[in-house]
């Protein structure tokens, strides 16, 4: 069991505090985003033996064989290196990291398994999905220990994310990121997002994406049964074995602040990916989620005592 104690905002940078623009931090990736010309694309793509993964809409991601090949960025080197380490380490919840392609792109193993999007197929929000979920994030963080402190840089940070902490966060974990097996989460995928940030900060985003932290509209919506959340939110924690867990709630709504501004900071600055994501109504979406879990910290609260 660890301990540590809660994040307050003032802990945050802010956008003053030289947040990236778009046009230096995702340059890389931003040359393979998608297109209205996608369909040729894909169409080209499977000419090539490659097949389009479903989402990718981030970053376009395909299939070749055993491999998945992703454009690159400023911060994949980090990012390959934190997947080499955790491979040394022992690690086994993560693809493995291969090399570059001919074309840039990063090579990574295929992790065999059920994968999903927002909306998760049925077995995948049971108690045992959601405490191993836990249990991978747990065993992640503690391989990350003695690797991140010597890595302060090179990272892609979110707008006003924290820029250290004792562990590398994954920052955008949740089922829409993960392998499943059998029902159970086996490995994380999309790592662009990685770098050093406190425990709290990846487990206050997973409570936010695996319990889900959604009022019953958006779960009906999504297609996740509405479970009552203070329980599973204990359960989550519990698995995870955080001790201090009273300010937890608080760092949810700031980790969930955190998103809204990246995604509205980069549309601004022009990015496309996160433009078209705001005109699709994730800005709006992430302010009804921060509404929800604010109305519901009194109910919660009790869960976490
Ligand atoms: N190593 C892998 N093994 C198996 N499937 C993978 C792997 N990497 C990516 N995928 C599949 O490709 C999809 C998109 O990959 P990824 O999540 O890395 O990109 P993304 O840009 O974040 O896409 P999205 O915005 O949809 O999350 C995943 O949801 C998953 O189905
Ligand atoms: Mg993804």
């Amino acid at each position: 069991m660890v301990t540590i104690s809660g994040i307050t905002m003032s802990d945050l940078p802010r956008r003053s505090d030289g947040s990236e623009s778009v046009a230096n931090t995702r340059s890389a990736a931003n040359e393979c985003r998608r297109t209205p010309k996608d369909g040729i694309i894909a169409f080209v793509a499977e000419w090539q033996g490659e097949e389009r993964l479903a989402g990718g809409a981030v970053t376009p991601v395909v299939r070749v064989g055993a491999t998945v090949r992703r454009a690159t960025g400023h911060w994949s080197p980090r990012v390959h290196e934190l997947l080499r380490h955790l491979e040394a380490v022992g690690f086994d919840g993560t693809p493995r990291f291969l090399g570059i392609d001919e074309h840039g792109r990063e090579v990574l193993t295929f992790v065999d398994g059920e994968v999903t999007t927002y909306e998760p197929p049925a077995g995948m929000y049971t108690e045992a999905a959601l405490t191993a979920a836990a249990a991978l994030l747990r065993r992640f963080h503690d391989a990350t220990v003695g690797f991140v402190h010597s890595r302060v840089d090179g990272w892609q940070f979110q707008v006003g994310a924290p820029r250290a902490g004792h562990v590398v966060c994954h920052n955008d974990v949740g089922p829409y990121n993960a392998v499943y097996r059998n029902g159970h989460p086996i490995a994380f995928i999309d790592w662009d997002f990685a770098a050093p940030a406190p425990r709290e900060w990846d487990i206050a985003y997973a409570l936010w994406r695996f319990v889900p932290l959604y009022d019953d509209p958006t779960c009906a919506r999504l297609g996740w049964p509405a479970m009552p959340r203070g329980p599973r939110i204990a359960r989550f924690l519990d698995a995870y074995g955080l001790d201090d867990r009273d300010g937890i709630l608080t760092v949810v709504r700031q980790r969930q602040e955190v998103v809204r501004e990246t995604i509205a900071t980069w549309a601004d600055a022009g990015d496309p990916v996160f433009a078209a994501m705001r005109r699709e109504g994730r800005v709006t979406d992430i302010e009804n989620d921060i509404a929800y879990v604010k109305c519901s910290h009194d109910q919660w609260e009790p869960f976490l005592r």
